[in-house]
């Protein structure tokens, strides 16, 4: 497996891969080609890929709000679970996110969604208890 930053040239990959998986994803909001390539552009670092050969298996998209680091969009493609390929990625991550200045790396996690959760907690992560999310959007594809 090999890592690298992902670009444009990835997008229909991503978007497969996403799919794959089963993990939510706004192809017509923030996951369009055009918002992706706008964010790859800023921050090109926290764009992940893993791959096996050409062929895209892992996935991982960080973001920096100035006061924390969060991890989106983590998924490995069905066929390749289990194979710490999701850990790589995840501890990739974590030290760039560490590297511009973060202190605490979050994660919002859609439940039930048993196997992101065992995974985290794996990784160091505690659930915070009592958290409403709450969010304005100016439609329901953003
Ligand atoms: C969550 C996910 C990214 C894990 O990727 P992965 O490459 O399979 O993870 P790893 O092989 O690095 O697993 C590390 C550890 O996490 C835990 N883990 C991973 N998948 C698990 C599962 N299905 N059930 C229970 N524990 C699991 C295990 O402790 C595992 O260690 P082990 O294999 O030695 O027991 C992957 O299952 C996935 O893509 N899920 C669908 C998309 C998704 O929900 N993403 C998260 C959005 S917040």
């Amino acid at each position: 497996m090999e890592m690298r930053e992902l670009t444009i040239e990835d997008y229909d990959a991503i978007i497969e891969l996403w799919r794959e998986s089963g993990i939510s994803h706004r192809p017509k909001g923030r996951d369009s080609r055009e918002e992706m390539e706008k964010q790859m552009g800023l921050i090109p670092e926290l764009f992940l890929g893993a791959f096996e050969g050409s062929v895209l298996v892992g996935v991982v998209i960080g973001t920096d709000d100035t006061r924390k680091g969060w991890v989106n969009r983590l998924a490995v493609r069905p066929d390749h679970g289990r194979r710490g390929i999701g850990t790589a990625l995840l501890r990739e991550m974590e030290e760039r996110l560490r590297r511009r200045g973060n202190r605490i790396i979050g994660v919002l996690i859609e439940t039930p969604n048993e196997a992101s959760e065992r995974f985290f907690e794996k990784m160091g992560y505690e659930p915070y208890g009592s958290i409403a999310y709450l969010s304005k959007r100016d439609s329901d594809e953003v």
